[in-house]
């Protein structure tokens, strides 16, 4: 039996995630929806469905059970689907020092970032060629900047803009698209889960999760590497280029600034 070809997006029940969730079914796509809270899920279901586009199919996983891949897997093909376009966009970040922070946190972190949209391009890699369809992975501007004290959440997204321009030019004769969208700061839970506020960072930087994923979403299609939504951010990105990593570094120094969080990093700090 041939399989139809479909969206699946991580991290579909909130913020960008659910915004490129939209814009991928306003443009005809089907879509799967995965993340672990079923009530979103199905909430974006539903709506898109009463606004008349197709109801996506719902999964729910958590991406760092080993076994998730398996799950969404069965789960695509039991309703007849495999997967054309990849959206790798969950991710959680944490706000701290790498050496203070709970070996499970920085587990997860590595295994949301890093590790499950690795495992989950490469289940579907064949089946993305045939369709000659796209891998969308979402990083952030925190990819261009070694941060301390938000090292772990930084080092991952520099990992997934390496790994998808690499991936860009490893599958553009297969007629595969491979973009990294690299936010600056978004509005979405992403702060508050990760420990921290947006409010360190001047307005100008902030865009709409609707509008990051309209530009992710054209990015991709238009066959660009990597979108860097906002005038601002693109300039930001071009720095560590410009100045010596030295200078880089320096100015990336963590300020002598009381945690209220965490008392024993006398720093302050939050990332995209
Ligand atoms: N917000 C920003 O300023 C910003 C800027 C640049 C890049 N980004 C990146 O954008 C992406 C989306 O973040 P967001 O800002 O939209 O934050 P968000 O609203 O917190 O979304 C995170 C998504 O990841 C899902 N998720 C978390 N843990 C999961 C797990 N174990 N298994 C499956 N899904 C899981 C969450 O769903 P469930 O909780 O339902 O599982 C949620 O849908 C992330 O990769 C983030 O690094 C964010």
């Amino acid at each position: 039996m041939s399989l139809r070809p479909l969206t699946l997006v991580t991290g579909a029940s909130s913020g960008i995630g659910a915004a490129l969730a939209e814009v991928f079914a306003n443009n005809g796509h089907d879509l799967a929806l995965v993340a672990r809270r079923a009530s979103q899920l199905n909430g974006l279901a539903d709506r898109l469905a009463r606004e008349g586009r197709k109801r996506p199919l719902v999964v729910v996983a958590d991406l760092l059970q080993p076994n998730a891949g398996d799950v969404i897997d069965a789960e695509l093909k039991r309703n007849g689907y495999e997967v054309q376009y990849l959206v790798n966009n969950a991710g959680i970040g944490a706000y701290g020092y790498a050496a203070d922070m709970a070996p499970d946190v920085r587990q997860s972190i590595i295994g949301l970032n890093v590790k499950a949209p690795t495992a989950l391009t490469l289940r579907w890699i064949d089946p993305i060629v045939r369709h000659r369809g796209g891998i969308l992975n979402v990083a952030s501007t925190a990819a261009f900047f070694p941060r301390p004290g938000m090292a772990m959440y930084h080092a991952t997204k520099a990992y997934m803009l390496s790994l998808s321009e690499a991936l860009h030019n490893e599958l553009a004769n297969d007629g595969v698209r491979v973009c990294a969208l690299c936010p600056g700061p978004v509005l979405t839970e992403f702060f508050s889960s990760a420990g921290t506020t947006p409010s360190i960072f001047p307005s100008f930087l902030y865009r709409s999760p609707e509008r990051v994923a309209r530009e992710g979403y054209d990015g991709l299609m238009a066959g660009r590497t990597i979108v860097i939504p906002g005038f601002a951010n693109k300039v930001l990105c071009q720095l560590p280029r410009l100045l010596p990593r030295g200078i880089v570094q320096r100015l990336l120094a963590p300020r002598a600034i009381d945690s209220e969080k965490n008392k024993s990093i006398s720093r302050e700090g939050s990332s995209p």
